[in-house]
């Protein structure tokens, strides 16, 4: 049944205590929950508690047994006669047999629980919905030499030992919280701990909990951690408010972490890393996931959501923190770039598709759905366009006004920008659309000048496009940083300028411009848009040269060679040399950031080549793009090997200028190959075998992969071989191959599905191998339909595990609509066979049948 947000209706009863008692064992753990209830207003409601597959096995009131309680479906229902009383149910649950990995289950021998969304009415009954905020008292019991250690929310107030081996500890929450903040973990665990002394002085112990061996892994999400609370101090002033801080680590998780009130947990891809198994992508992303979920103790925790309509509240507020702690640690230029380019992978293509959905959506049917690229990553570019227009300034005092007025409340995305507007003094009616229209935004943008230092006009147009639900929509506000340089002398002939596009169209006119003027518009990207302008080749070139805005830069030569590869890809002749002398400039220009001149010489991918075209051609785009690769290659060979040897380094250290030189070598050997350089595969191979760090190792086994050979083979088993028995070191390897550019990919990718490491119970190993391969637009869309039936044959085996982790990998099959019409009818035919399957999840049937409306 479809939930709607007009249906809120705040919660009937309160609860403002509850003591959780648990008797921990895998196979059978008994809950006994004690619920304060209060009634909320006048009403005759009774009780009604969420529950999902549990039985109750007592229910008293005010200690007392009854049995006048019934089930409305899965709900249980007390009556109650007074306004505040003592409920107590009891349940068994199975954790060992909880393979959706929500509520509480078992990973490597632990126990473990994931809350967010609706987990917690898998542990015990309890009204599940995040706008019941309660004091949290836990007590925990279990065999103590297989669960030495026992965690949960708050501080440890108590433990003991019992006879019979078992022992016991107690915790105490003193935060009002929702019950998906809610955690627990018991198990055999090791700890790195520290200590951050808060800036009024309070010490906090901080842990982070993994297997022994892996101790060793964890040094650099602690320090992350430090740097997080001391970032959040320094920019947005919110200090941390209990006296420990722990995060544990888990190898089966549905997602990236969790942000439990003083217990985080984690899927153990962002929490371990040394320079032997992890990349300097996957040591970025540590600290950014460390980052995000310590900051959501303010933005989530203390100020929580009223309904789950609000989850950008939440998770838009903190990426977009997050995004500005990575920014502050490395280049904020490169931290841009690789945001935008996420967004345009991920959201672009959700945004102009069958699940598009607005940043705050109007109906669901199941939440787990909604934890989408729109809610987190566009609801951040909402949170950036409003802190753009507010100035830094006037958005702190509206971030302190926001979480001064509603902390310890659960709060909506209203009341956020209700506190932009009373602090920056300004009218954000309009820019609500943001919250309310889907889709991406098209500005057109055109330049006129008349010659001899007359004046320029600039014409800007918006268009919204219908999305499903929404086929007309309003003109928007958007923010557009832009500035004008002149085309003789490279110089800026104009502040940057803020324009807001608040109507379908405005002209901007600009007087006495000396000479003729080229347009850098959307800088930094300042919105979420896609921007047609009618620069010129040559002036994109120029841009990518002469821009002073790096990001501006950036994009000026992506749209350069986008606009090569769309023409390649629709037969027309392609002019590679404009792009060969773009990127020559850049090379040999005065940069000295490698990661910066590495993302300006990348080109963009086939997917995002794809989303530019009326249909997708995955073969035409493959071959433009292996055109201009090679086009690169052969033209700048000597510059690629320039590079590479002076990108080569001495020992691994970690620094941003050593990532930096390690991403650019990573590119250059990429166009090396692509050049068809007779010694390229030796090159690769020696660097993969001399490789004293992952990322090193992994750039030259992705190059190996994609050339095939006896090469590739030994490189993947000496891979396969070192790391085996390491988790997340064979989820590269997997995943490697299902990116491969080779012509074989869809048969290797179809092989390593029965290999015996793959694994749907775990959700890293199938988004490793599934996940990457629904993305590798050539391989999965082949024209004989192989593809979407071996991905449509993954899901519906993956659903009967962990619904959650197969309706997230669903989307490529809802591309059809992008595609020409024998493979749009190839992949119709299996969400029809998906939406078939007798039993099928909720979570599956809303992805499987919305792609096919
Ligand atoms: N709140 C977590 C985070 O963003 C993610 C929870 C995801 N939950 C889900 N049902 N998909 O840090
Ligand atoms: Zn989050």
């Amino acid at each position: 049944s479809v939930i709607h947000r007009a249906d809120y209706r705040p919660p009937a009863w309160r609860v403002p205590e509850l003591a959780l008692d648990f008797d921990l064992d895998p196979a059978a753990t008994r809950v006994r929950a004690t619920l304060s209830v209060e009634r909320g207003g006048a009403h005759g409601e009774p009780l009604r508690l969420d529950g999902e597959g549990l039985t109750p096995l007592a229910v008293r009131v005010d200690g007392v047994a009854v049995n006048d309680w019934w089930m409305e479906g899965e709900r249980l229902v007390v009556p109650l006669a007074g306004d505040a009383h003592r409920v107590e149910t009891e349940v068994e649950i199975a954790p060992d047999r909880n393979t959706q990995l929500m509520g509480l289950y078992a990973s490597g021998g632990n126990l473990c629980t994931q809350c967010e969304a609706e987990g917690f009415r898998r542990i015990t009954f309890f009204p599940d919905r995040p706008d019941v905020l309660t004091v949290y008292r836990v007590r925990m019991t279990a065999d103590a030499r297989r669960f030495p250690v026992l965690l949960s929310n708050g501080d440890p107030v108590g433990q003991g030992e019992l006879p019979d081996g078992r022992h016991w500890a107690e915790w105490h929450d003193p935060f009002p919280k929702p019950s998906y903040l809610f955690a627990l973990v018991a198990g055999d665990l090791a700890v790195n701990r520290g200590t951050f002394t808060t800036r009024s002085g309070r010490v906090v112990q901080l842990g982070i909990w993994v297997r022994a061996a892996d101790l060793p892994k964890t040094d650099h999400a602690l320090h992350a951690l430090k740097l997080s609370m001391a970032w959040d101090e320094r920019v947005y002033g919110r200090e941390y408010d209990l006296d420990v801080f722990n995060i544990v680590a888990v190898d089966d998780f549905n997602f990236g972490a969790m942000e439990n009130k003083g217990l985080n947990i984690f899927n153990s891809r962002y929490i371990l890393a040394d320079p032997d198994t992890a990349t300097d992508y996957d040591y970025d992303a540590i600290a950014a996931v460390v980052a995000h979920e310590y900051f959501h103790n303010w933005s989530g925790n203390r100020i929580t959501c009223r309904d789950w309509f609000q989850l950008s509240l939440k998770e838009g507020f903190t990426v977009y923190r997050d995004q500005g702690f990575s920014a502050d640690q490395g280049s904020p230029a490169v931290k841009r770039i690789e945001d935008v380019r996420g967004l345009r992978a991920s959201q672009f293509p959700e945004d102009s598709g069958p699940l598009a959905h607005p940043v705050r959506p109007e109906a669901y049917l199941e939440i787990s759905n909604f934890y989408t690229a729109t809610i987190y990553n566009k609801g951040a570019e909402l949170i950036r366009m409003m802190a753009t227009i507010l100035g830094p300034q006037s958005f702190r005092a509206a971030t302190d006004l926001y979480f001064d007025r509603f902390d310890g409340t659960a709060a909506t995305c209203e009341d956020f920008v209700a506190c932009m507007e009373e602090a920056g003094g300004i009218d954000l009616s309009q820019f609500r659309l943001w919250y309310s229209q889907a889709g991406t935004p098209r500005v057109s943008a055109s330049l006129e000048h008349q010659a001899g230092g007359g004046r320029a006009t600039l014409r800007l147009a918006q268009h919204v496009p219908p999305t499903p639900g929404q086929p007309v929509k309003q003109s928007m506000v958007l923010p557009l940083r832009l500035r004008l340089f002149g085309a003789q002398t490279g110089q800026p002939l104009t502040d940057e300028q803020l324009v807001l596009l608040d109507q379908p169209s405005k002209t901007i006119v600009f007087e006495t411009v000396a000479e003729r003027p080229v347009l850098s518009i959307n800088r930094g990207f300042s919105a979420p848009v896609v921007v047609e302008s009618d620069r010129s080749p040559a002036d994109l070139a120029f841009l990518s040269a002469h821009d002073d805005d790096p990001f501006a830069r950036y994009e000026a030569m992506q749209q350069l060679m986008l606009d090569t590869l769309v023409a390649g890809a629709l037969g027309d002749a392609a002019d590679h040399q404009g792009v060969v002398d773009a990127v020559a400039r850049t090379l040999d220009g005065p940069d000295l950031d490698w990661a910066f001149l590495a993302e300006a010489v990348l080109i963009p991918s086939e997917n995002f080549v794809g989303d530019q075209l009326a249909v997708v051609d995955p073969q035409g785009i493959h071959t433009a793009r292996e055109a201009l690769r090679q086009a690169l290659g052969t033209a700048l060979a000597d510059r690629w090997r320039a590079l590479y040897d002076q990108t080569g380094q001495g020992a691994y250290t970690y620094s941003p200028e050593a990532k930096g030189k390690r991403r650019l070598r990573g590119v250059a050997l990429g166009y090396i190959a692509a050049s068809g350089a007779p010694d390229a595969a030796d090159l690769a191979f020696r660097q993969f075998e001399a490789a004293d760090n992952m990322t090193d190792r992994q750039s030259a086994l992705s190059t190996l992969v994609n050339l095939g050979g006896p090469a590739c083979q030994a490189a993947l088993d000496r891979f396969y071989t070192r790391y085996a028995g390491n988790a997340l070191v064979l989820d590269k390897w997997f995943q490697t191959q299902a990116l491969s550019s080779r012509d074989d990919t869809g048969a290797v990718v179809a092989a390593l599905a029965r290999h015996p490491d793959f694994t749907l119970a775990n959700p890293n190993r199938a988004r490793a191998l599934i996940g990457a391969f629904g993305v590798n637009q050539r391989a999965f869309n082949a024209a004989d339909g192989s593809g979407y039936r071996f991905l449509a044959d993954q899901l519906i085996a993956l659903d009967r595990l962990n619904p959650q982790t197969a309706a997230k990998l669903l989307p490529p099959l809802g591309r059809w609509r992008r595609f020409d019409a024998a493979r749009a009818d190839l992949m119709r035919a299996e969400l029809q066979r998906i939406v078939a399957v007798p039993g099928l999840s909720r979570d599956l049937y809303e992805q499987a049948s919305k792609s096919l409306e």
